[in-house]
């Protein structure tokens, strides 16, 4: 047979990018969302030897993996180099990122801008929910070290990774 009916239909895949050093409930937000819009979302661990983290990248990924399990089509990895070299080695097309307020849009503006003009890989802002408008992993892991309720911002398994990392209770 020739012509579009021979083709395989080609799954729509998109990548979520991070540090997820630990993931959140905003993390969590916006991969589930993305989860529901692509056929496959690559969740990619950025690795960055300048920054120390207080999980290592494969503790992350676990974590991840764990959280993300229930949604049936999450395939979870690091990566340590370019973005867009990510995207183009598995033939992905789009980057999708929250916004969480105006104060990241300059920022992630900028890099979607790079991207696009490095490899033409689009860029898909998904406006964060409210509830989780100012959530950050460094916002998460400073309230937890000084022992404050971090229980609605974080999943559970997350939560106690951060109680046993930080030698909390
Ligand atoms: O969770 P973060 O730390 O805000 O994520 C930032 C991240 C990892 C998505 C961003 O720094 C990134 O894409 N780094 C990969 C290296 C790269 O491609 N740099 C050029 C960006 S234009």
């Amino acid at each position: 047979m020739t012509g579009p009916e021979s083709e395989e239909p080609q799954l729509r895949r998109a990548v979520c990018p991070g540090s997820f050093d630990p993931i959140t409930n905003g993390h969590l937000d916006i991969i589930a969302r993305a989860s529901r819009l692509y056929d496959v979302v690559h969740v990619v661990v950025m690795i960055n030897q300048s920054k120390q983290g207080l999980f290592t990248v494969d503790e992350r990924i676990e974590l991840i993996r764990e959280v993300t399990a229930e949604y049936g089509n999450i395939q979870v990895e690091a990566y340590h180099g370019l973005l867009v070299d990510f995207c183009k080695q598995r033939d992905i097309p789009a980057i999708v990122k929250g916004l969480r307020a105006v104060s990241d849009f300059d920022y992630e503006l900028q890099m979607a801008q790079m991207n696009n003009g490095l490899s033409g890989v689009e860029t898909l802002f998904i406006p964060t929910s409210p509830t989780y408008s100012f959530l950050s992993s460094s916002l998460v892991k400073e309230v937890a070290q000084w022992g404050g309720d971090i229980s609605h911002l974080v999943p559970g398994v997350v939560l106690e990774a951060l109680k046993g990392r930080l030698g909390k209770s």
